[in-house]
């Protein structure tokens, strides 16, 4: 197949490339580089570097691609509740924008990038598609208001998509990870600290109601998330949006995390307790049991060790790059 994945330099953009690469089928990445990073485009992938507001409508005229993958987005969940005029306009209108160009050009597949943060607070867990979604902060929003387009697209224009809601991403594939300027999810963090890079990992509140005070989150290797989307697109059926939640259906407190991250590393990793975030669910646990069945769906890497040991295979040797670059100059 012919793919364009908008956002292919960023962390899950870039390991779905080298995924999709490997199987065979021709790539082309659109990222305007502002958390990407053009080391992690795959060789083999053409790569355009530009907005996909701007670019979508001419890309698509001249490319003849058979399925979209769409990751490319902000993020930041702190910074879309400060800024959410930015989010609606960068997140939702940008996404309008490759919808009427898919439709205008005739490409009819897509694999969505959605999330967890639809949500919001969940009554019960683990969360499965059909719970209510009640996103507390604006790139929830922004995510849930995509899926409702996507579906009325489908229903009367005839595409074929699938979201996925992904739940905590994390862990690397060989030399492809999370490398951005501005990191904000908690297992780089907890490695920078092994790296020397940080103090110490702050924990935002030791009060949850769960088993040892501290919040539980689900975290999805990076490789098995690549596969789901490889299942997705080449299932996808002209007419239908499918919704699919994507962890691994185990919930890790934070001191959980930085336990295992200070058996992977070696290092002492000091940690701080600092008070609750506004907005913060006490646990977030998938259920994957649809992706399973309709997808076809089977992750390999759900143990959180492994998901640590990958993450920091990349982080060091990141690290390493960076200490032997400062000794050249
Ligand atoms: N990482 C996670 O845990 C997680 C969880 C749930 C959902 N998601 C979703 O997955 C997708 C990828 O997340 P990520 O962690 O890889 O983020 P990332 O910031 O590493 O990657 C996003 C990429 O998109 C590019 N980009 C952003 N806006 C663009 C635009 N308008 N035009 C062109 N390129 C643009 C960036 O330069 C970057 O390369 C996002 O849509 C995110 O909302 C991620």
């Amino acid at each position: 197949m012919k793919v364009l994945v908008t956002g292919g330099a960023g962390y899950v953009g870039s390991v779905f490339s080298h995924v999709v690469v490997e199987a065979g089928h021709d790539v082309t990445i659109l990222d305007n580089l502002t958390t990407g990073n053009r080391s992690a485009v795959p060789e083999g992938a053409t790569f355009i570097e530009g907005d996909v507001k701007d670019r979508i409508d001419s890309v698509l005229a001249e490319g003849n691609f058979d399925a979209v993958l769409h990751f490319a987005a902000r993020s930041l969940v702190g910074e879309s509740v400060e800024k959410p005029d930015e989010y609606w306009h960068d997140n939702f209108v940008t996404t309008l924008a490759l919808l009427d160009a898919m439709r205008a050009h005739g490409v009819g597949n897509l694999v969505f990038s959605s999330t967890a943060a639809t949500y919001g607070e969940p009554e019960q867990v683990p969360i499965t598609e059909d719970m209510p979604t009640s996103p507390t902060n604006a790139y929830g929003a922004t995510k849930l208001a995509i899926d409702y387009a996507i579906t009325s697209y489908a229903k009367a224009f005839g595409l074929a998509a699938t979201s996925l809601r992904y739940f905590n991403v994390a862990g690397a594939y060989g030399q492809v990870g999370e490398n951005r300027e501005v990191e904000t999810h908690l297992i780089p963090l907890v490695l920078q600290v092994a790296l020397g890079h940080r103090d110490k990992i702050m924990i935002f509140g030791d009060d949850w109601p769960t088993h040892d005070g501290t919040p539980v989150r689900d975290y999805i290797h990076i490789r098995d998330l690549a596969d789901a989307h490889l299942l997705a697109m080449e299932s996808n059926s002209p007419g239908q949006h499918r919704i699919f939640n994507l962890g691994s259906g185990d919930g890790y407190s934070v001191r959980q995390v930085i336990d295992v991250c200070r058996e992977v590393t070696g290092h002492p990793i000091p940690a701080e307790v600092a008070p609750r975030r506004a907005g913060d669910p006490a646990v977030l646990i998938a259920s994957s049991e649809k992706a399973k069945q309709e997808l076809g769906w089977n992750p390999t890497r759900t143990d959180l060790r492994t998901i640590v040991q990958d993450a920091w295979a990349f982080t060091k040797n990141l690290g390493d790059a960076a200490h032997s670059a400062s000794r050249v100059r």
